[in-house]
C-alpha cells in the first residue's frame, strides 16, 4: 500500500492537485475529486459512495480490488474554527492562506495515520491503516460485507459491563504504553462490531510525553471517561470517573511531570 513520506518542508503530491500552480482557492473536495485522486495514486481502486461528513474529514467506501476499504478525506477549509491565529491563520485570498490549510489537513491525516499504526502494534482495536498521500488516510473497513459496523449509541447492548470494560482496557493500553489520550472518545467514536468494540476517530489525540501540558491531559483524560461512562448509565452501570482517571495517572505520568499538581502556580491557569 502507498504511505508518502511526510516531510513539513516539502510539498506534498496532493498539494499541488489540490491548489494548482498559481491557485489561491482550493478546489472543493467533491466525490469525483476524491475518486480520480484516490485510484491516481493507488489508495482505492474503486470508490462508492459517501459514508458520513464529520467536522472535519468527510469518510468513503472505497475497494481495493474486491475488498471494501475506508477512505477518510480530510477538508479542513470547511470548518473555519480551527483556523485559529495560533494555528497560523493567514487572512484569505492568498495563496499562503491555501498552503497554510492543505499543510494543515495533511498534518490530521498525518497524525491519524501514524498514531493508528502505533495503536494497532500496541494491540487496541482499531482499523488498521493501509495507506497515506496527502490529506486521504485509508483503513481497514470494519463491518460485514459492505454494511458499516454500528456505533454504540445506536445499539442495545447484551453485555454491557464487559463492553464498558474492554473499552477502559483498550483505552488505558492506548494511554499507558501509546502515551497518548484520545480527546473525542465517545459512544460516535466506538463502533461495535464481531462482539467487541472498536475505538476509531483519533486525529485530535494529544501526546503525552516531557512536553505536554499535564494538567490538560488530565482534562481531557477524565472527560473520555466521562464520556464512556454516561453511555453506560442506560445500562444502570455507575462507576465514579475519578476512580479510573486515578488508574490511568497511576500507570504513566512522564518523569518530568510527576508533581505537575504541586508545581501550578496560585490562580495560574496554564490551560
Ligand atoms: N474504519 C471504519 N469502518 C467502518 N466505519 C467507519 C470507519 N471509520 C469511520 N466509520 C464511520 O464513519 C463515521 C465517521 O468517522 P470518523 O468519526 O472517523 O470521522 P469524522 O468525520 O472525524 O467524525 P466526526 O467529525 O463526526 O466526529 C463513524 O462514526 C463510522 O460510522
Ligand atoms: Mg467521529
Amino acid at each position: 500500500m502507498v504511505v508518502e513520506k511526510h516531510n513539513p518542508l516539502k510539498k506534498s503530491i496532493l498539494q499541488s492537485e489540490l491548489l494548482g500552480e498559481g491557485k489561491t482557492q482550493i478546489e472543493e473536495i467533491s466525490f469525483d475529486l476524491v475518486k480520480r485522486l484516490a485510484l491516481k495514486y493507488g489508495l482505492a481502486t474503486d470508490v462508492l459512495y459517501q459514508m458520513s461528513a464529520g467536522k472535519e474529514a468527510s469518510i468513503f467506501l472505497a475497494l481495493w480490488k474486491e475488498h471494501p476499504i475506508i477512505l477518510k478525506a480530510y477538508r479542513l477549509w470547511h470548518s473555519s474554527h480551527t483556523l485559529s491565529k495560533k494555528k497560523g491563520y493567514v487572512p484569505p485570498g492568498t495563496s499562503k492562506r491555501s498552503h497554510v490549510i492543505t499543510d494543515m489537513m495533511e498534518s490530521l491525516a498525518v497524525l491519524e495515520y501514524d498514531l493508528l499504526s502505533k495503536l494497532f502494534k500496541a494491540g487496541v482495536h482499531v482499523p488498521t491503516p493501509i495507506g497515506r498521500i496527502g490529506n486521504f488516510v485509508s483503513m481497514r473497513f470494519i463491518g460485514d460485507g459492505e454494511t458499516p459496523a454500528s456505533q454504540l449509541r445506536e445499539i442495545t447492548l447484551e453485555n454491557p459491563e464487559r463492553v464498558m470494560n474492554q473499552i477502559f482496557d483498550d483505552y488505558l493500553i492506548m494511554y499507558r504504553d501509546v502515551h497518548y489520550v484520545h480527546g473525542d472518545l465517545s459512544q460516535y467514536n466506538i463502533l461495535y462490531w464481531q462482539d467487541r468494540p472498536w475505538i476509531i476517530d483519533v486525529p485530535q489525540a494529544e501526546k503525552v510525553d516531557k512536553h505536554c501540558n499535564m494538567l490538560k491531559i488530565e482534562k481531557m483524560l477524565l472527560r473520555d471517561i466521562q464520556n464512556v461512562l454516561s453511555y453506560f448509565e442506560q445500562y444502570d452501570i455507575y462507576r465514579d470517573p475519578e476512580s479510573i482517571l486515578e488508574v490511568f495517572l497511576n500507570s504513566y505520568i512522564p518523569d518530568n511531570k510527576r508533581h505537575y499538581r504541586e508545581l501550578v502556580p496560585e490562580g495560574l491557569e496554564l490551560l
